[in-house]
């Protein structure tokens, strides 16, 4: 890589997002990891990050907060351009459709959706500053096909999705590109405390025979962020071990 790339990964504190920050950082971006708050957690993977040789910059903003969002651009992102924006930050609640109160339904969409289209936006002049810039939303394959009780989940994706590809073709972006990216369960948080995550036969009915590990979503980004990636511009790549092919409702 010539020039330094500049990334900023969204909910980059844990579980996918803290594997995309360190991928990133060892392709050699300099990485904006993103929290809604500072921990412990997020302070050790900055060190971590550090210690292997990486750069990053921890940016502390709630991506459903247009004004702490700004305030915090405005503050700690000090690059002229942004190479790689990853809309990664997501919430997950499962509950029967009449169950789903407004203010689930809300926050879901607020977060999942909303928050990176606020992100995108703050961000747009410096996206438009880079060569190619890349914009990679992570979605879900709940997104094409909605499991019960994931509702507005699904709807949060399925809108992120239909983003993407309506962005890589509006004009005034044809220099960048953006993809979604769509994996099944993947072992992290965000999962563990559904119903079925500690159900045996829901991971054997992947035909891979388990659920992802936050590195094997984190390669994918990496490649989509390369120069030789040669997906189409608006791409949804699913990453599931099958399970698009056997997922019931
Ligand atoms: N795990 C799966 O099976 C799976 C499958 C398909 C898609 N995905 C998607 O992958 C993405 C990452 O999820 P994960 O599996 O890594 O889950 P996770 O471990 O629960 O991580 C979610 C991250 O998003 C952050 N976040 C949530 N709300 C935020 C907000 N308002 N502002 C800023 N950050 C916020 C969390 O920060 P806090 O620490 O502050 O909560 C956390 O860092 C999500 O978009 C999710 O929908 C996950």
């Amino acid at each position: 890589m010539s020039k330094s790339r500049i990334a900023l990964v969204t909910g980059g504190g844990r579980g996918i997002g803290a594997a995309i920050c360190k991928k990133l950082a060892s392709d050699g971006y300099f990485v904006y990891l993103n929290c809604r708050q500072v921990n412990n957690q997020v302070l050790e993977l900055a060190d971590e990050i550090k210690s292997a040789g990486g750069r990053c910059r921890i940016i502390e903003f709630d991506v459903t907060n247009r004004s702490e969002i700004l305030q915090a651009l405005q503050n700690g992102f000090t690059h002229s351009r942004l190479d790689a924006l990853i809309n990664n930050a997501g919430v997950l609640k499962d509950n029967l459709i009449y169950q789903i109160e407004a203010e689930d339904w809300n926050n879901i969409i607020q977060t999942n959706f909303f928050g990176a289209l606020y992100v995108f936006r703050f961000l747009e002049d410096k996206l438009l500053n880079a060569d190619r810039a890349r914009v990679v939303s992570i979605a879900s394959i709940s997104g094409m096909r909605p499991r019960k009780g994931q509702l507005p989940y699904a709807v949060s994706k399925a809108m992120l999705i239909e983003w993407t590809k309506r962005m890589s073709t509006h004009s005034g972006f044809e220099s960048a590109r953006f993809f979604a990216v769509s994996p099944g369960p993947v072992t992290t948080r965000l999962i563990m405390n559904t119903p079925w995550y500690k159900d045996r036969k829901s991971a054997q009915r992947i035909p891979l025979g388990r659920y992802a590990e936050a590195n094997e979503i984190a390669s994918l980004v990496s490649y989509l962020l390369t120069d030789t990636c040669c997906i189409k511009n608006g791409s949804n790549i699913v990453i599931d071990g099958g399970f698009m092919q056997t997922a019931k409702e």
